[in-house]
């Protein structure tokens, strides 16, 4: 029987340098793949919107259907760690957050629930862990502001934004954040950001040095509509199965093969 993954067995991972392998899902099938792949964290990610619904961002999504999808993950997983987004604005207050926050571990499964943002989220992330919910604090490009931000950039290549995303990822930690995600961070910004922090730091977009990295699954399966970001590599090429795709995708991670210089910012 394989023993389920936890944050103490994230943390350790980061303590050996053993790389975190996370990505996303939002049906039991897939979930299923993914699990039996060895994949460490599963992600019900917002992306869900635009990959599954056919948005044109995550805005829309709202918490029925991030709880639909969980409880889906939830039946197909047995072994990865169950982290499940919270949709916009699902802690515009504390309290709001705390409701939220409660519905997806209990009516979703979740195990770690993951918000965007920095500054406004520490009263929220402090709230959330006094409280015992486990959670991810995203950073750098956070897609549900991108109407704010105007599109989806690279952030923190500015000295003085790279300086504020630092400070936000100490802040965040001390507010006790269980783990944070870097989104679209310059290469040796997401490295700084990393060493800084003892909690585990799951890159997409930002560079081999993170502890961990996520993809959507969409993305390395090759069936994102569109252009697939130049941070995503799409693992069906060579690859005879899903399975198989999902496996290499672990490996890669695991080798320190993926990501490669093409996939990220500097
Ligand atoms: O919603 C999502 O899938 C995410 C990943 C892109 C990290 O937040």
């Amino acid at each position: 029987m394989t023993i389920p993954i936890t944050l103490s067995r994230l943390r350790e991972m980061k303590t050996r340098a053993e790389k975190i392998a996370c990505l996303t899902a939002y049906d039991a099938s897939f979930a299923h793949v993914l699990d039996d792949a060895g994949v460490d964290v599963i992600l019900v990610g917002d992306s869900l919107g635009m990959v599954i619904q056919g948005h044109k961002t995550t805005v829309p999504v709202t918490m029925e259907d991030m709880v639909y999808h969980s409880q889906a993950v939830a039946k197909g997983n047995e072994t990865a760690l169950l982290m499940v987004d919270m949709p916009f604005m699902a802690c515009p207050t504390v309290d709001l957050a705390l409701v939220n926050a409660t519905r997806l571990m209990q009516e979703g499964g979740a195990q770690v629930v993951k918000l965007e943002g920095s500054g406004v989220q520490l009263e929220i992330v402090t709230e959330l862990a006094r409280r015992s919910i486990p959670v991810c604090a995203h950073l750098g490009l956070q897609p549900q502001s991108v109407h704010k931000i105007g599109g989806y950039r690279v952030q923190g290549r500015v000295a003085n934004a790279a300086k504020a995303m630092l400070a936000s990822a100490r802040a965040l930690e001390a507010a006790g954040a269980d783990l944070l995600l870097l989104e679209c961070v310059p290469e040796a910004l997401a490295t700084e950001i990393t060493q800084a922090v003892t909690v585990p730091v799951i890159g997409i977009g930002a560079g081999v040095n993170c502890d961990g990295q996520v993809l959507v699954l969409h993305d390395i399966l090759g069936v994102t509509a569109g252009k697939p970001p130049r941070f995503s590599k799409d693992f069906m090429v060579g690859a005879g199965s899903i399975a198989q795709a999902v496996a290499l995708y672990v490996a890669e991670v695991r080798a320190g093969t993926f990501p490669d210089r093409e996939h990220w910012f500097s």
